[in-house]
């Protein structure tokens, strides 16, 4: 990685995702904790990645587990206190890491001093700190928008005779970023942390935090069935997010702001199709975010010709001069290794971490750790209770990180329940069995990351040629004289691409040995490989 002076420290780095309930519980009550985090940070420099992305630890009624902030500039003490998170900075910083914290600019809690001043009454000073509206004529909600946590995204409150609007659960009330003392506020928040230290920000759901002026009434979705999508699916969200105003209003002073304080990263957490998304990073006179999450793979078609397209299409609508980045999934999405098992899963990584673009990588991924069944007296995530049976529910991701094979993996003493269940597999998958084996996903994690940062091509190099041979993903990344080639097959069958007969094989995804025979290469199915080419291959 380039040293923090430099521009663009991000674009060869990779960013690992640490979801705070479930990474390492220090004090002990089955919940992850900025402790346990300080002391697991040795995992991400055995890793080899770079920077560590960490989800909401501010305090909290933890309605939705953080994401529903009651003060923008505190530690909430199930996490711990400022002085842990001082201690946390300066360990990350020590490390030679980088820190992004978690921003949520669209909602608070209800929580909030500034949203109970605002409910207090129709005169208070905060009143138009967040988004209130009159009943309709029928005394139903103001219009037909949904929201993402099931229901109407209005909320009757009956004390001053209004509805107000929430995107997510009734307890996240949106913010009204149209109201410049909202702006000041929440960039003041920003400030706060920045002036800590703290290398940049991810920050959630970004695209939501403008609405329609006129709060229009969405589109009918007509192919919407309520037998098997959720309540949301219901309309389109054409007046409710990814309005245009969003940039000039919220993400433009961000970014200022973040550029003001000395090259920080900004990451959108941004839900979009790829046309929609890239406007993101901005245009020539209104700077965007650096990284909008692109989140195609988590939702692509796992064969080689629709992967290749998705790649090309995506690196010709990015802007000249913006960075391309790629993730396969998050504390929101089921994992990798369940949506396409764990022998597809070992290509996933292979491609994550050899694409053009920042990568992240989230937690317990690096062990090929799988969606855990969560029993219906255990379920925590309002989503599945407010939507049960439609595939909502996020506590089946979100399963502690395994340290090793101890009953609840080493992430809460052995006489705790943590607060999600461990899982069947705990005693194979887990970092100290894995460490040991040449073959695992943890040792295929670092091997990658290893050639990432001894390959130029890898970090910064541009693309050669990407394409389908038959079920083979193969392209290659060119820096300078350098050329990497990566070959995947995504069949079920074994496949033979061709490849420079004098390619050489520095890492395969089953660890096993292959290597190229008269300018063809014999891959089994869900074998893939990294090879140099030399300069006269
Ligand atoms: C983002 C978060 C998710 C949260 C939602 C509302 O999508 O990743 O966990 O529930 O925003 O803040």
């Amino acid at each position: 990685m380039n040293t923090a002076r430099e521009p663009f420290w991000w674009r060869d780095a990779v960013i690992y995702q640490v979801y705070p309930r479930s990474w390492q519980d220090a004090s002990g009550d089955g919940v992850g904790d900025l402790a346990g985090i300080r002391s697991r940070l040795d995992h991400l420099v055995e890793l080899g990645v770079d920077v560590l992305w960490i989800s909401p630890f501010y305090p909290s009624p933890m309605k939705d587990f953080g994401y529903d902030v009651s003060d923008y500039r505190g530690i909430d003490p199930l996490f711990g206190t400022l002085a842990d998170f001082d201690a946390l900075l300066a360990a990350v910083h020590a490390r030679g890491l980088k820190l992004l914290m978690d921003f949520v600019p669209n909602h608070s809690s209800t929580e909030h001093p500034w949203f109970i001043e605002s409910a207090a009454s129709r005169q208070s000073a905060k009143r138009d700190w967040y988004l209130w509206r009159d009943a309709a004529p029928d005394g139903g909600p103001p219009n037909n928008w949904m929201s993402s946590s099931g229901g109407s995204a209005w909320q009757w409150h009956a004390p001053t005779g209004q509805y107000y609007f929430h995107q997510f659960l009734p307890e996240q009330a949106d913010l009204n970023w149209r109201n410049p003392k909202v702006r000041q506020a929440m960039l003041a928040a920003m400030r706060f942390w920045f002036d800590k230290g703290v290398d940049g920000f991810r920050l959630d759901v970004v695209y939501h935090a403008i609405v329609d002026d006129r709060f229009r009434d969405d589109p009918q979705n007509p192919t919407f069935d309520p037998a098997v999508q959720p309540s949301f699916s219901a309309v389109v969200p054409t007046w409710s997010t990814d309005r245009p105003e969003v940039m000039p209003l919220v993400i433009e002073p961000m970014r200022q702001l973040a550029d003001d304080c000395g090259e920080r990263l900004l990451v959108g957490e941004i839900y979009l199709p790829p046309e929609k998304l890239v406007r993101y990073y901005g245009s020539p006179t209104s700077a965007g975010v650096q990284l909008p999450f692109n989140f195609q793979l988590v939702f692509a078609d796992w064969r080689a010709a629709p992967l290749a397209e998705l790649i090309r299409r995506y690196e010709a609508l990015i802007p000249a001069g913006e960075w391309p980045n790629w993730v396969l999934g998050n504390h929101d999405q089921s994992r990798i290794a369940s949506r396409i098992g764990t022998a597809r899963a070992r290509l996933a990584a292979m491609l994550l971490l050899t694409l053009r673009g920042t990568p992240t990588i989230y937690q317990g991924d690096e062990l090929g750790m799988t969606d855990v069944d969560i029993a219906p007296g255990r379920v925590r995530d309002p989503w599945e209770k407010n939507m049960p049976g439609k595939g909502e529910g996020r506590d089946p991701m979100r399963t502690p990180m395994r340290w090793d094979a101890r009953p609840h993996g080493g992430f809460c003493p052995d006489d705790v329940e943590p607060w999600l269940p461990m899982g069947e597999d705990v005693d194979t998958v887990n970092v100290a069995v894995q460490r040991r084996e040449p073959g695992s996903p943890f040792a295929l994690h670092r091997r990658l990351l290893a050639l990432r940062r001894e390959r130029r091509s890898l970090g910064l190099g541009d693309y050669g040629t990407i394409e389908a041979q038959g079920d083979a993903l193969v392209f290659e990344r060119v820096h300078g004289a350098e050329r990497t080639l990566v070959v995947l097959n995504l069949g079920t069958s074994t496949c033979t691409p061709k490849v420079p007969a004098t390619a050489r094989t520095l890492c395969t995804a089953s660890g096993g040995s292959v290597h190229p025979v008269d300018g063809r290469l014999e891959l089994d199915a869900d074998e893939g490989a990294v090879l140099e080419v030399p300069a006269s291959g």
